[in-house]
């Protein structure tokens, strides 16, 4: 085979030296590679696969963090990124205006959820990646209290234990993974923490409802103790992602919105890693009829090839910022704010959700995925295989008992990925949960790959 040539072989090697020699990877231990944790050298990009100098292929079995819907170098959103580049590469948007980025706030409004009695989402404000997104959400649910002017000030955020929203620092604050949040907390500012309403947490007997009820009752009682104080409940609709794919009742968002509303507080959605039809309709939030205040979205927005972010307000919060006064506007800005680059990718990716029928197909797929991955709960140390569309989720713990999670040292879950990449497939488990979040265009065939090397990743990480 072309990757056992050893001249080949010592290419990739030398790749990984020079790569080793100067570059920082994000979310690393840097001293584990390339040891413990290996390096793949990723030359290009085919569908859903990733290939490397050698021409060997690996299955990118999550997106690239999330990011790639339709495939690498999908064509058609390659040549919209090429004829913007040739048209108009940049501009600034602080008094300029671009047709892409006006485009393209036209099509994310017109396909935002709605709900009835509620006016819809209105006006698009654009960031460059989704930690950034969520920043400009909590801005702006802050700043609309305070140019309000009424005393005392909304000045707190709720939040969902165990949620996730990024890495900045106001992003940080309200996520509550302590692998991340840790060492800035120190720096961070305050936000209440909910009870997550995940299933898994469910205890034995009582349904995924149930636990979606008990945490709404627990938001209620914490609205109630900050009456006055909050200015958002941020949360991730269906998936809290990066918490370990755990999923919950969409009761629990129905609930959330109501309690939002009786408190006058503003519901801030973050679909960064769930919109997009990864979860079965175009926004998670659709599964509960609810209409957020502030949508923010990013990630899968340009099909994965560049970052933008956007953050959907109403016009209620728009006009909140009205005023003669400067100050009153809402001046936060990054310089490559609505990339025209970055608006055609998304376009061209819109364009493909019309013309692919693309819900329709993942619907499909996702059938396929859950006829694969339902064997792998008989596995001993499996203690849950779970699924929202085009997420599933394998927790492992010992004895596949909730109660006994797998002693960290043992790094069940790298041992997990690391023999998946032998056998060409890029997994990339939180911890001892591996997921699969599958580019959509994976084919039968790529699917039977991915849940074969998934079983014996985990045989090999468990035994
Ligand atoms: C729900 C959610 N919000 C925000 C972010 C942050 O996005 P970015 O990594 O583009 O900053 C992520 C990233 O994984 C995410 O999953």
């Amino acid at each position: 085979m072309k990757h056992h040539d050893p001249a080949i072989l010592a290419e990739a090697d030398a790749w990984r030296s020079r790569d080793l020699a100067v570059l920082w990877h994000p979310c690393t231990q840097m001293r584990e590679h390339p040891d413990t944790l290996p390096l793949l050298p990723v030359a290009r990009g085919e569908g859903a696969w990733l290939v490397g100098p050698d021409g060997r292929r690996t299955l990118d079995a999550v997106s690239s963090w999330w990011v790639n819907l339709f495939g690498h170098a999908e064509p058609r959103i390659a040549g919209a990124i090429a004829r913007q580049a040739h048209t108009l590469e940049q501009v600034i948007l602080a008094g300029c205006s671009h047709m892409p980025a006006v485009e393209l706030a036209e099509r994310l409004l017109a396909l935002a959820p709605r709900q009835s009695g509620r006016a819809s989402l209105a006006k698009v404000f654009y960031a460059d990646n989704g930690s950034a997104g969520v920043e400009v959400a909590l801005k702006m649910a802050f700043q609309w209290f305070a140019n309000r002017g009424d005393e005392p000030r909304r000045t707190k955020f709720v939040a969902l234990e165990n949620g996730y929203h990024g890495e900045t620092v106001g992003a940080l604050s309200v996520g509550d993974i302590p692998l991340y949040r840790r060492v800035y907390a120190p720096l961070l500012m305050e936000a209440v923490f909910a009870p997550s309403p995940d299933a898994y947490l469910a205890a034995d007997g009582r349904s995924a409802a149930d636990q979606a009820e008990d945490a709404a009752d627990a938001l209620a009682r914490i609205l109630d103790d900050h009456a006055g104080e909050i200015c958002a409940l941020v949360l991730e609709p269906r998936v809290q992602c990066a918490g370990g794919m755990r999923m919950h009742d969409p009761v629990y968002l129905k609930r959330a919105r109501e309690l939002c509303d009786v408190h006058g507080v503003f519901l801030i959605a973050d679909e960064i890693a769930v919109g997009f039809g990864r979860t079965g309709t175009m926004f998670a939030c659709e599964q509960a009829g609810v209409m957020p205040d502030l949508m923010c979205l990013s990630k899968g927005l340009t099909g994965g090839f560049l970052p933008l972010a956007a953050v959907l307000a109403t016009d209620a919060i728009y006009e909140g910022f009205l005023d003669d006064s400067r100050e009153r506007a809402f001046l936060h800005s990054h310089s490559y704010t609505g990339n025209p680059l970055a608006c055609a990718a998304a376009l061209a990716t819109l364009d493909i959700f019309e013309s692919d029928d693309v819900l329709a197909r993942n619907r499909r797929t996702a059938a396929r995925m859950a006829e694969l991955a339902a064997p792998l709960a008989a596995l001993p140390h499996v203690a849950d295989v779970r699924q929202a569309g085009m997420i599933v989720a394998i927790e492992l713990t010992e004895g596949g008992r909730k109660a006994t999670p797998f002693d960290r040292t043992r790094r069940v879950g790298l041992q997990a990925y690391t023999h998946a990449l032998e056998r060409g497939v890029l997994l990339r488990p939180l911890g001892d949960i591996l997921y699969w979040m599958p580019p959509y265009c994976i084919d039968d065939g790529q699917l039977e790959l991915l849940a074969d090397v998934t079983r014996s990743a985990i045989e090999a990480a468990t035994s």
